[in-house]
């Protein structure tokens, strides 16, 4: 049945074409399957490469500005002074100094300046302010020291605030504010940010601490030994930066039980700021209150008391404070060979403690 077998074949190009057609359509149908999925694969690729490029591109922004991000500058006093304030009537000469360190400490990012001014503040009132010369660019790294001065015109000072100042100077305490505020632009390398208002503020403060004392060396000669002066050295330490003390004379009384048993004096002085002096002293003992010490050292440990009386005033800034006047005293442990006998390398001398107060209060109730 060639015929039948051609008829078919001849027959064929129909069905052919439709069996092609139907292997097109599949091949079409597979194609556009895989066309479709190769689609969705290409766009999740796509998707996910932009996705991923995108976090990175996000996480390289966030590293750039963790390391650009722009710090703004730091202010720093450097020096504050008021001369011309020790005369009483210095309403007229009030003059007010300071220095201050601005400092940009971006790595890349320089800062303009367009304008910088400086105020002072006393009890939360303006009494001066200036414009501040600054160089209108500053490079990364860069400190700069700037200089402002508010004196005649620029100081305004009401008599009241004067008189609460006057009063304050005499006490030692004054604290004055400085007030920095500038606009500013940050650049990074040729962009540049919009204009910001920076403001700094500081206190500065005219609250000196007192300079403390203590005794660090003592030698009592023992009984049947030669002489009788006590040799000792004290230390005095001002723990001031901004304060220096002028001392006047200190008188030193060490007295065993009631009796003093010998009195020591070191002249007036001058103490910078931060500074420790050491002064070894003589004291010639008085021979009738000397004995019972000298005895009972040497049977054992004494306790010696030492009083001290003082008064100093602090300069900061220019302005003297008023004298202030002080009574410390010490207590020091005195072994059987004349020396300091306890675990201390020094002993203070102070204020009467309150501690000891309350404790000799309650004895007497
Ligand atoms: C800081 O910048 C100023 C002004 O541009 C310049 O005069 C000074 O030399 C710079 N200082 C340093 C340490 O680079
Ligand atoms: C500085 O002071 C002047 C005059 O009082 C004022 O016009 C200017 O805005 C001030 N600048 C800043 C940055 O505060
Ligand atoms: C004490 O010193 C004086 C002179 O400095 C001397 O004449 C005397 O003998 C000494 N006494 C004793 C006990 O060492
Ligand atoms: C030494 O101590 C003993 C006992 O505490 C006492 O009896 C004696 O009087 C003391 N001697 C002197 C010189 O203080």
């Amino acid at each position: 049945m060639p015929d039948h077998d051609h008829i078919p074949i001849h027959f064929a190009p129909d069905p052919k074409p439709v069996k092609r057609h139907q292997h097109h359509h599949t091949a079409r149908y597979f194609a556009h399957r895989v066309h479709n999925s190769l689609t969705t694969r290409l766009s999740k690729l796509v998707c996910a490469t932009f996705l991923s490029l995108l976090a990175i591109l996000g996480l390289i922004t966030f590293i750039l500005w963790l390391s650009l991000r722009p710090h703004r500058p730091r202010i720093h006093i450097h020096g504050f002074s008021v001369p011309g304030l020790g005369q009483e009537s210095g309403f007229e000469n009030a003059r007010i100094s300071f220095r201050v360190a601005v400092r940009n400490a971006n790595q890349n990012i320089g800062i303009y300046y367009e304008d910088m001014n400086g105020s002072v503040y006393y009890r939360d009132q303006k009494i001066g302010s200036t414009p501040l010369q600054f160089p209108s660019y500053q490079g990364p790294k860069n400190t700069t020291a700037v200089d402002g001065v508010l004196s005649g015109a620029t100081l305004t000072v009401s008599s009241q605030r004067w008189t609460e100042f006057l009063s304050d100077k005499a006490e030692g305490r004054v604290v004055f504010r400085l007030d920095l505020t500038a606009l500013t632009r940050f650049k990074i390398s040729s962009w540049e940010s919009k204009r910001q208002r920076i403001h700094a503020q500081c206190d500065v403060a005219l609250r000196p601490k007192s300079p403390s004392y203590s005794i660090a060396y003592i030698s009592i000669p023992q009984s049947g030994q030669n002489g009788s002066s006590i040799v000792y050295s004290i230390e005095i330490e001002n723990p001031n930066k901004d304060s220096s003390i002028y001392f006047d004379d200190i008188v030193l009384s060490f007295l065993y039980g009631n009796d003093k048993v010998g009195e020591s004096n070191i002249g007036s002085f001058h103490e910078g700021t931060g500074k420790t002096h050491n002064f070894l002293q003589t004291v010639e003992a008085n021979h009738g209150a000397f004995k019972p010490i000298a005895n009972a050292i040497s049977n054992a440990t004494a306790e010696l008391k030492v009083a001290l009386m003082t008064r100093f005033r602090y300069k900061t800034w220019g302005i003297k404070s008023k004298f202030h006047g002080v009574n410390l005293q010490g207590t020091l442990p005195i072994g059987s060979d004349g020396k300091l006998a306890g675990k201390k390398k020094k002993y203070p001398i102070k204020n009467p403690s309150k501690k000891s107060l309350l404790r000799a209060k309650a004895r007497r109730h």
